[in-house]
């Protein structure tokens, strides 16, 4: 846990040395949010490092999803959150994802499911968003990305929505349940932390 937090943390400190994607310049941001600072716009801030499928459904079942809710998973990868919420709870599932493979990638498999209906994926920064509409948020991020996102989300989210996070808990918040899965089948443990605002 701690050497993959330690590995988690290197990649996004070099990709965000070295690999902009969008140059905060050249990127009108209409709907950039206020705490956002311009330095952190337009790049990765976190890799990709996908969350297992059983640590998946643990965290759905955490935010007791419900059929026609609204979920949105911040730096959606592969789109494997967004695909379950929509495939298994029937939620109305949206990801953000600054990658273009990935954000392609994911668009795809969700037209291939016949999920397009209740799932799709922004191509897009997560600090240029609005939350405001959804019921679920789901993350996979680094404490820093956590921090960034957090002003964002005590601004847009309505009361009674629900955070989960996976293995990297908002610093400021207090959870209202902590629950540790000790081996995911493949000897890593995973901690998710579920906030209610
Ligand atoms: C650790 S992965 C989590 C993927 C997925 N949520 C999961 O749990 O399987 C973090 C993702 O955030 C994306 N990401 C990083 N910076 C981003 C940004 N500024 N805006 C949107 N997505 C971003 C990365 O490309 C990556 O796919």
């Amino acid at each position: 846990m701690f050497v993959y937090a330690l590995v988690l943390a290197l990649m996004a400190f070099s990709g965000r040395q070295t690999e902009p994607q969008q140059s905060a310049e050249s990127t009108p941001a209409p709907s950039t949010a206020p705490e956002a600072p311009a330095e952190y716009l337009g790049i990765s801030l976190a890799p990709f490092l996908p969350t297992p499928d059983t640590i998946v459904t643990r965290m759905l079942e955490l935010a007791h999803l419900k059929a026609a809710e609204k979920l949105c998973d911040i730096g959606s990868g592969d789109g494997r959150i967004v695909i379950a919420a929509a495939r298994e709870y029937h939620a109305d599932a949206t990801g953000v994802e600054l990658d273009d493979k990935l954000a392609r990638e994911s668009e795809e498999k969700i037209r291939k499911l016949g999920l397009s209906q209740t799932a799709r994926i922004i191509h897009g920064d997560m600090l240029k968003q609005r939350y405001s509409q959804y019921d679920v948020i789901t993350v996979y991020l680094l404490p820093e990305t956590n921090d960034l996102i957090q002003p964002i989300l005590e601004r847009e989210l309505k009361k009674g929505a629900r955070v989960v996070a996976h293995d990297f808990e908002f610093r400021n918040w207090r959870p209202t349940t902590t629950e540790t899965i000790e081996d995911d089948g493949t000897g890593r443990s995973h901690t998710i932390f579920l906030y209610q605002r």
